[in-house]
């Protein structure tokens, strides 16, 4: 349907190697855009990916590792001149660890990732989303955050502090891009099958699914949905929103 189509729109998507990063990468190209720009560090992982999806549409991979502000000017420029009409600030770590062992390196590697080079990554392609806006269709950046932003789970202090720090900046950049037509919204992924989630989806995946009040984990078509839905023309109204998308899991 028109209304959700992406067709002729530009897209990055770190992170967008495996977990919900290809699910939204997969969904993109699916809804029609016409070129998804996925980047992790791994070089491999980005060849691999772009393999898989290239049956979906064109697909640059650009291998970066983002956590610092230098790799995220390299990969702005990297994705080339013209408009850029989705920015999905993906890429994410975690770490947990009980408090009085939780070490520095556990603050400094996710809240490089997750905190920083969101902000760094956009205010780096700004130029390039400012080209992809339209007064009627503005371009969007969508920001993953984590239902452990707005809950509060232990051991996981600077993951669950990263988290909540996206949204508030997800608030505070839709503020403030607003009027340049660019529209930032975040996601807060509940439980999904991923490399980072693997772990604890082994060992506790149907206690997980039993709490939430819709009984399973999300699927990749619930993670894409909600993605193509806040990039399409669906979502052209949407601005500071935080979407938990978590089968209620952020109402109990
Ligand atoms: N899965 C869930 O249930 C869940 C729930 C809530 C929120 N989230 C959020 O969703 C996002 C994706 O998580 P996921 O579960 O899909 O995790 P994942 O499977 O571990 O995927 C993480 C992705 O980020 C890339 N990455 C990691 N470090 C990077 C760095 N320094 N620079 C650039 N890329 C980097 C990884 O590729 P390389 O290893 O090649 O770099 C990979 O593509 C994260 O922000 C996470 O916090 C996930």
């Amino acid at each position: 349907m028109e209304l959700f189509s992406l067709a002729g729109k530009n897209a990055l998507v770190t992170g967008g190697t495996r977990g919900i990063g290809l699910m939204i990468a997969r969904g993109l190209l699916q809804a029609g855009a016409a070129r998804v720009h996925i980047s992790s560090r791994k070089p491999e992982a980005c060849e691999k990916a772009a393999a898989e999806l290239a049956e979906f549409g064109e697909v640059v991979p650009i291998p970066a590792d983002i956590s610092t502000e230098a790799e995220c000017l390299r990969l702005a420029e990297a994705v080339g001149d013209g408009p850029l009409h989705i920015l999905v600030n993906n890429a994410g770590a975690t770490w947990g660890a009980p408090l009085a062992e939780f070490p520095a390196s556990a603050w400094d590697k996710v809240v490089d990732l997750n905190l920083k080079a969101p902000f760094y990554l956009t205010r780096a392609l700004l130029p390039r989303l400012r080209e992809a806006a339209t007064p009627d269709d503005p371009a969007r950046v969508i920001n993953i955050g984590s239902v452990d932003g707005i809950m509060t789970p232990g051991e996981r202090y600077s993951y669950t502090a990263s988290k909540a720090g996206i949204h508030q900046l997800t608030r505070v950049l839709a503020k403030e891009l607003g009027p340049e037509g660019v529209t930032v919204n975040a996601i807060a992924p509940g439980p999904f099958e991923s490399k980072m989630m693997a772990a604890t989806l082994d060992a506790f995946g149907e206690v997980i699914a039993g709490t939430v009040p819709l009984r399973r984990i999300g699927r990749p078509d619930d993670m894409a949905g909600t993605a193509v839905f806040l990039a399409s023309r669906a979502g052209s109204y949407v601005n500071g929103a935080v979407i938990p998308v978590d089968g209620g899991l952020t109402t109990l």
